[in-house]
């Protein structure tokens, strides 16, 4: 089946919602989602949103923050307009109905949080479920406007560019004409022909062992996006979150950084603090800093854990600002009010990504890309917490204005597109073959490719990487695809841009620490690592 649509978006969280919201108003928009709308990062999202509240806080103050986390790779440009056009664009979200967390003392004003690499309190939040409270005030603006047709459990097998079409190789100035996209319940792939795509999937954590993401962080979109020509950057830096519940039952649950900017503190297992051997902020130093130094310390100690303690604050403000995870911990056995949690790091954020000039257009003509999928410039080698909420809005509106002024010039391209062929693909009777890779996979990238890395464990990586991906592309050119094939493809794809950027980056900066290069080295490295195809074949 062939559907036509002004715009096709792939991915319903923040990024893609908001563009859809202000797009709807030019034209028809189709959202394709692989699961339920509501399966987005952004729904899990606790901390907030930063953006220049408090009377006592700058612009100034917030750019330095960012570029003193992005250690000497954000787009000075990018930070500077993300950062002013901010308080706007949060103007924006309340008026379509989120709820922020007001100041108990005065309720005109948002409660401000405050998180790791912040010098100010800026990080608006809705309690410790910011995420959601977003997602569910748009869903209901989305679900008022006619204009938006939702697809859900569709998953986008590959996107349609005029150089696929023609059988030819990506060239300067190609285009993109829409996606494949498998109805996972009917098991047929519909091809969504459209004059604009938005890519608004979301990140990788699932190349990784151990993620604070939910299961839909396949790195979807930045896999399509490569494969179709577009340039991917910076993929070697993984943001570690350093705290995630440690529980043999719980699932990659995030504690929140702002249990730590409410005054929890880090601690090793017999009671001793650390952190002020790593950082003058001591429990609140950036992110990267604080996943390596509990990294250091669980392999000096040998511990599977070490502990965030914040019991001595008061239990009805523990319960009040922390509802969520004060619960949470509960179903664990775990009293936060009276005991320290457990704690240990998880891959949380991806920093590279597709890259996107100022207004989320890609090197692909009529291919846009925001939020966590796309590389735009604002975290360089480290984002600062709660800067991703930021910059999804900011870069949708952005994107919303060029698509505003190219729209009404843009025809549809007249070119056929073929439908999906399957080429006599026939049912597997091997699904082991899938699970057995996706875990190798994630076992692999978390050993040899996590918070610290060599080039001995960079090799290692990238043999057994390409092998797997040899034994996933046969498997994907012979067996019907599923969800499960298709998000295999793209991880294993994810996971060779990781490897083939942290091989190429011969220094240390930011989330990207390699023991062989342990300094950082401004002369030959401070750029962006784009890898070629060349890049990915094996070694
Ligand atoms: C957190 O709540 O700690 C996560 C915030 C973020 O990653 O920006």
């Amino acid at each position: 089946m062939e559907y036509k649509t002004d715009l096709l978006i792939l991915g319903t969280g923040i990024a893609g919602l908001s563009f859809a919201i202000k797009a709807a108003g030019l034209g028809s928009v189709a959202m394709v989602t692989k699961k339920d709308k509501t399966d987005s990062n952004t729904n899990m999202a606790q901390g907030g949103i930063a953006a220049v509240y408090d009377k006592a806080d700058r612009f100034e103050y917030h750019i330095a923050d960012t570029l003193t986390c992005g250690a000497g790779l954000c787009d000075d440009e990018v930070v500077r307009f993300v950062v002013e056009e901010g308080p706007e664009r949060i103007r924006e979200l309340v008026e379509w109905g989120v709820e922020f967390t007001r100041s108990a003392s005065d309720p005109g004003q948002f409660d401000l949080g405050r998180e790791g690499g912040h010098s100010m309190r800026r990080v608006l939040h809705a309690k410790d479920l910011t995420g959601r409270e977003i997602e569910r005030a748009l869903h209901e603006k989305v679900s008022r406007q006619k204009n938006i047709r939702i697809f859900e459990n569709h998953i986008a097998v590959d996107l349609i560019t005029k150089s696929s079409v023609l059988g030819r190789k990506m060239e300067r100035g190609d285009c993109c004409l829409g996606a494949y996209v498998l109805d996972i319940a009917s098991n047929e792939v519909h091809t969504f022909r459209a004059k604009f795509i938005m890519l608004s999937t979301g990140g990788a954590g699932k190349v990784y062992l151990i993620t604070t993401n939910p299961d839909i962080a396949t790195a979807d979109g930045i896999a399509m996006a490569f494969r179709a020509g577009a340039k991917i950057a910076n993929m070697e830096f993984i943001q570690f979150h350093p705290t995630c519940l440690y529980h043999p039952d719980a699932k990659s649950f995030l504690i929140s950084e702002a249990v730590r900017g409410e005054g929890g503190v880090l601690k090793l297992r017999n009671g001793d603090t650390f952190m002020e051997k790593y950082h003058p902020m001591k429990s609140l130093a950036p992110r990267d800093i604080v996943a390596k130094a509990i990294d250091t310390e669980l392999k000096k100690s040998g511990d599977e854990c070490v502990l965030l303690d914040i019991t001595h604050r008061q239990e009805d403000f523990l319960i009040s600002r922390f509802p969520n995870i004060y619960e949470k911990c509960l179903e664990f056995g775990i009293d936060m009010t009276r005991e320290p949690i457990p704690v240990v790091p998880a891959e949380h954020y991806l920093c590279g990504g597709v890259m996107v000039n100022s207004w989320g257009e890609t090197n692909i003509e009529r291919l846009f890309a925001c939020g966590e999928v796309s590389c735009t410039g604002l975290h360089g080698a480290n984002r600062l917490a709660s800067n991703s909420l930021l910059e999804a809005v900011v870069f949708a509106h952005r994107a919303f204005m060029r698509f505003t002024g190219i729209f009404p010039g843009v025809r549809e391209d007249p070119i056929p597109i073929p439908p999906w062929d399957p080429k006599g693909a026939t049912e597997s009777d091997e699904s082991i073959v899938v699970a057995h890779n996706w875990d190798e996979i994630r076992r692999c990238m978390w050993n040899y490719v996590g918070i610290v890395r060599s080039d001995k464990r960079l090799e290692r990586a990238q043999r057994r990487i390409d092998l797997i991906s040899r034994e996933i592309d046969e498997y994907y050119r012979n067996f019907i695809i599923t969800r499960d094939l298709l998000e295999l493809r793209n991880i294993a794809l994810a996971a060779k841009l990781i490897v083939a950027c942290a091989r190429m980056r011969k220094e240390s900066r930011g989330l990207h620490y390699n023991i062989d290069y342990p300094e950082k080295d401004d002369r030959l490295w401070r750029k962006d690592t784009i890898p070629a195809c060349e890049d990915l074949t094996a070694s």
